[in-house]
């Protein structure tokens, strides 16, 4: 029974590219919504963020990826909110 659910979903990895939501909600307190698509339209890219390798899940995700790299960004470029109340619900 194990094998034939690990076969339905392994087939399903292989003929579905992984494809990110539009729009990703992080957290569950203090909420941040991350608008994913305008990103990769206005970034032209996916290195920005995914590094060299394939874009997916990224490792290293959490509080100090993010306010590295969603906030470092914002900041040197003078776009995207920085103060804490642009990305999050609460702070
Ligand atoms: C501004 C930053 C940024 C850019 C640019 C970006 N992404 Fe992402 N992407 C993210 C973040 C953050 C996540 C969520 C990572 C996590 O939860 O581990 C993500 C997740 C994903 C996922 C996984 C979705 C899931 O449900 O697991 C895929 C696939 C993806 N991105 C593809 C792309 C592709 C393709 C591009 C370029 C065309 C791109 N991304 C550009 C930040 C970005
Ligand atoms: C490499 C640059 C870059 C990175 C990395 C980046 N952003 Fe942005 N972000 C921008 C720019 C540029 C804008 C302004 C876009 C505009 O006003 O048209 C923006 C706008 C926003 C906005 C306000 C507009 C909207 O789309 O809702 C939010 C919220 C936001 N970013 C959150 C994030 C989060 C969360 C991350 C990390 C997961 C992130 N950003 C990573 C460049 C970046
Ligand atoms: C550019 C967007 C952005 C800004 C500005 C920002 N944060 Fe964040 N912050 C995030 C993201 C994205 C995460 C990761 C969320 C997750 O992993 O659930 C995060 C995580 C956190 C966490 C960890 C708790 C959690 O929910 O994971 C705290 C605490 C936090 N931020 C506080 C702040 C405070 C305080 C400020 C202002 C000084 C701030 N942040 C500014 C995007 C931002």
């Amino acid at each position: 029974m194990l094998k034939v659910f690990t076969g339905i979903i392994l087939c399903f990895l292989l003929t579905t590219p992984i494809q990110a939501a539009d729009v990703i909600t992080f957290g569950s307190v203090s909420q941040v919504v991350f608008t994913h698509k305008e990103h990769q339209k206005d970034l032209g890219g996916c290195t920005e963020c995914h590094g060299a390798k394939d874009p997916g899940p990224i490792a290293q995700f959490g509080e100090k990826w993010a306010h590295t790299t969603c906030l470092g960004c914002h900041s040197e470029n003078k776009a995207g909110p920085v103060e804490c109340s642009g990305c999050h619900t609460q702070f």
